[in-house]
């Protein structure tokens, strides 16, 4: 079923994720026949635009980013109909009646009332002048109807969270609320609920029992590119921990949901984060690790230190990488250490979650065969390899007791062949139009996630690091990250 009539207002519409993601996006599940029989995309900005200029603005977006970059074909031609552009200056309140009278003119072709999404594509600080305003539109009145789309980040701390949370709540209800963490929107992201819940195998073992430990590693290869501006205020723990591995900790961690109602989802993760053990701020060195990088080499070109890009502080203390070990205190998984590490110009671009087993109780095998002995490991790649693969011990073809490990792997290319999943753009915004809030963060728990980083966050702001830059270009980031999972007898878990 297609989703309701919509229009969709996009704030910051000339903006660089609305080119590379948000067009794009919409573009694709238009191709898909996800699209609404009826709807408009109206771009607003400052800048002059016509609506010609606009569309091929988004058009060369398309090309450029979009999974599927096919040409000026009819496709486009019909897709295209349905943007337009208005220019706006969103601090001035008389602009805002300009959104109705559209929202009207719509309503009139189309002979019905239209679902209007909001999508605020701007920089965090004109969040909250934005949504006050949004809130006087006569559109917004209707809260069955209106869709308010905010982007992270959302907040800088836990302070200035939980304000946002309470003037967007005295504005608008939280069902209106989209606070989107594109994380939740992978394929790979959204299959771990499948494979968890859909399948009586892996709940039995999925607990201190059975499991080892975890990890979660993303890695980047790229550098802070030109956002050292945004990055300066942010570093590798806001901008990464805070929000998308957090979540994926709370997809691995949660307890099985009795539906796939969205608020009983957000319960089970909540709880999860409630759970999360506090780090005192005197004990964050023995839990937390954070790097810089500084100058060298990155596939054969010259990378540029951190403190040397631009709009960065030369003296800047900001994190490009960050590594941390959580527990979480409940039944589940009392005991059971939870890894993380993120970081830019790391020495591969991989996003994976490495579950590892305990040891077999008794091992009756001959001794030489213990050599060769490896636990059980679950590796689920999110990206770019898309795969889940169990690594266990095979007896080696031959007259003697040899074992050795081996994987049994379901890829996705294999099982579905490749490129045809959709985007996490695609996933989240096909959500907004339908109404359904189970991917995207409830209020509560964006600030449960602003409560576990804190007293990382407050530890490093106040002891400034005296080694940055710490790590080099195409590495793994500073030796401490190996240093805080070797202590506990563990190695950091990378795909060969
Ligand atoms: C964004 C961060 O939220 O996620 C970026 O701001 C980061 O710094 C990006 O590069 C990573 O997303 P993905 O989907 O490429 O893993």
């Amino acid at each position: 079923v297609k989703p309701p009539a919509t229009v969709i207002f996009i704030f910051g519409g000339s903006g660089d994720l609305n080119q590379r993601k948000l067009t794009p996006a919409l573009y694709n599940l238009f191709i898909d026949g996800w699209m609404p029989e009826q709807f408009q995309i109206i771009g607003l900005g400052r800048s002059e635009y016509s609506d010609d200029k606009f569309r091929t603005h988004l058009f060369d977006g398309i090309q450029e980013f979009s999974r599927r970059k096919d040409g000026k074909d009819k496709i486009w031609e019909t897709f295209s109909k349905h943007i337009s552009y208005l220019q706006m200056d969103a601090e001035n309140p008389a602009a805002y009646s300009k959104m109705s009278d559209e929202v009207k003119k719509f309503a009139a072709e189309w002979k019905t009332e239209p679902h209007v999404m909001f999508y605020l594509a701007v920089a965090p600080q004109l969040v909250p002048d934005i949504a006050v305003k949004l809130a006087k539109v006569q559109e917004c009145g209707d809260k069955q109807k209106t869709r308010v789309v905010v982007e992270k980040p959302f907040g800088h701390d836990l302070k200035s969270a939980h304000e946002l949370n309470q003037l967007l709540n005295s504005l608008f209800d939280e069902d209106q609320i989209y606070r989107i963490d594109h994380y939740l929107g992978k394929e790979t992201v959204q299959n771990i609920l499948a494979m968890r819940f859909a399948n009586a195998l892996f709940e039995p073992i999925w607990n201190r029992n059975y499991i080892d430990h975890i990890q979660i590693t993303a890695a980047e290869t790229v550098g802070v590119e030109d956002r050292g501006g945004y990055y300066e205020r942010s570093g590798a723990l806001r901008d990464m921990v805070q929000n998308h591995i957090l979540q994926l900790l709370c997809i691995l961690a949660m307890e099985a949901p009795v539906s796939f109602d969205a608020n009983e989802i957000r319960n089970k993760k909540v709880d999860v984060l409630n759970a999360i053990r506090k780090i005192s701020r005197d004990q964050v060195h023995a839990y937390a690790v954070r790097g810089q990088y500084g100058e060298g080499w990155m596939k054969g070109e010259k990378a540029k230190a951190y403190r040397q890009e631009k709009n960065v502080d030369p003296k800047s203390a900001i994190e490009t990488f960050a590594a941390a070990k959580f527990y979480i205190d409940n039944w589940r998984w009392q005991g059971v250490p939870f890894y993380v590490r993120t970081g830019k110009y790391m020495h591969q671009k991989t996003t994976i979650v490495s579950i590892e087993f305990k040891q077999p109780p008794h091992y009756a095998f001959p001794s030489e065969s213990a050599d060769t002995w490896r636990p059980n490991r679950l590796i689920i790649s999110i990206q770019p390899d898309m795969d889940i693969r169990l690594r266990f011990q095979a007896k080696r073809p031959g007259q003697t007791m040899s074992l050795n490990p081996v994987d049994m792997i379901f890829s996705y290319k294999d099982a579905y062949g490749a490129g045809h999943e959709p985007e996490a753009y695609e996933t989240l915004l096909l959500d907004v139009m339908e109404g359904n809030a189970t991917q995207f963060m409830r209020a509560d728990q964006v600030e449960a996630a602003w409560k576990v980083v804190m007293p990382i966050i407050e530890a490093w702001e106040a002891r400034p690091p005296v080694d940055f830059p710490n790590y080099a270009p195409n590495s793994w980031g500073p030796e401490d990250a190996e240093a805080l999972i070797a202590r506990d007898g563990h190695n950091w878990v990378t795909l060969p």
